[in-house]
């Protein structure tokens, strides 16, 4: 019987891969999972297995933090043990974190077919390392799984067959479905003494907006502006903790809390009236919840959440964000869409496909 190896390692893919790897189950197909661990602490993993109901990995690599090259080395010698081992038929990988592309290297290297969930997304921004690990996850894959139409025009543009790319729709909201009503009855903003309030949420972790001093700076004195109007709630990321430590950030009125875990961020999210983030696939949550999204960054791999969404590209500048935070705010959003298939079955669409193809060859 084929084996099918899925594969998680980081917050942002639990999401993507509980879906997939539940559906797998139920199907009785036979699957490991092996988890990198490129996070590791119980708030940025634990939590996840527990809230969004993932079996226990069968393979724990340890690999922790490091440099790119370092952690993406880590991962890649643990999991060629493993597949030269177990012989996987397939492996599954999900987004753009430095586990997904070093998993999907040494299965190729292997002649093992990798299937890529979420592919084609592009930033067009080869200074983000999620770029890179975007396109050369792609360029490896036999699979690939997009999530809006873009993605097949990025990929068709990059010289990819027709026949590997499935337009599938978006798994994270999948998990999105099913967990938004378990996430309400919790009411989390209660915790935060908002029973009643408007308030905003802001998270931010890119290297590119945290790591540098007088951006992180600039940022943190738009949003401190923001939180003098409306209750600003700020789970920090780690990297994010260390260096609002280490540059000296004020706290201001700002609420930073620890990282929360999937549930009670989905709830305090479905409730909030303004959403400020650097992260990508809040700006895709932030569309099918139909809650302004204002956008950190000066570009996105995702335009399907700016075209039908409630997404508004701020950029980095203090100014810049005070704008979008008002168009935000002020504008009607009644109009805006959930992008196709963005339904909740999408990994009954990308297993359907898996199914049908770990049983033939692939190319
Ligand atoms: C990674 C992904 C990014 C994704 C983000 C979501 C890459 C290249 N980047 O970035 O695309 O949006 O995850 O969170 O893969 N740390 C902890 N505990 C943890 C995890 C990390 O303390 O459980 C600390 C590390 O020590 C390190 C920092 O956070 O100093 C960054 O972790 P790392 O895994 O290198 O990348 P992220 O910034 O999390």
């Amino acid at each position: 019987m084929s084996l099918i190896c899925s594969v998680i390692g980081a917050r942002p893919n639990f999401m993507k891969m509980a879906p997939v790897i539940l559906e797998v189950r139920a199907r009785r197909l036979n699957q490991i999972v092996v988890h990198t661990e490129q996070h590791f602490d119980p708030e940025m993993s634990d939590i996840f297995f527990k809230n969004l109901k993932i079996p226990e990995p069968d393979f724990h690599l340890g690999v922790r933090s490091g440099t790119h090259a370092e952690q993406t080395a880590r991962v890649m010698e643990g999991f060629e043990r493993i597949c030269l081992d177990l012989k996987p038929n397939l492996v599954v990988v999900a987004g753009d974190v430095n586990s997904t592309l070093a998993c999907a290297l040494v299965a190729a290297k292997l002649l093992i077919p990798v299937a890529h969930i979420e592919a084609g997304l592009r930033s067009f921004d080869r200074s983000m390392p999620e770029e890179i690990n975007r396109v050369l996850t792609d360029h490896v894959s036999s699979l690939l799984f997009t999530t809006e139409r873009s993605g097949n025009e990025n990929l068709i543009r990059e010289g990819i067959a027709q026949q590997k790319i499935h337009f599938v729709g978006n798994s994270m909201i999948d998990s999105l479905q099913t967990h938004l009503p378990q996430a309400l009855a919790n009411r989390p903003w209660e915790r935060f003494s908002l029973d009643g309030k408007k308030y905003g949420l802001a998270t931010l972790h890119r290297p590119a907006n945290v790591d540098d001093k007088n951006k992180f700076l600039e940022i943190a004195s738009a949003l401190e502006e923001v939180a003098q109007h409306i209750p600003l709630v700020f789970p920090a990321h780690p990297r994010t903790l260390q260096r609002i430590e280490q540059f000296g950030i004020s706290r201001g009125a700002i609420n930073f809390v620890q990282p929360l875990g999937y549930i009670d961020f989905l709830g305090l999210m479905a409730k909030a009236s303004l959403v400020l983030t650097d992260s990508g696939g809040i700006q895709e949550e932030t569309t099918v919840l139909g809650v302004p999204c204002v956008t950190l960054r000066s570009n996105t791999e995702r335009p399907i959440t700016l075209e039908l969404g409630t997404n508004i590209l701020a950029g980095t500048e203090k100014s810049n964000i005070l704008r979008a935070v008002q168009q935000s705010l002020n504008r009607d959003w009644s109009d805006r869409r959930s992008p196709p298939l963005w339904d909740g079955k999408a990994a009954v669409r990308i297993v359907d496909v898996i199914e049908s193809s770990v049983g033939e060859k692939i190319s």
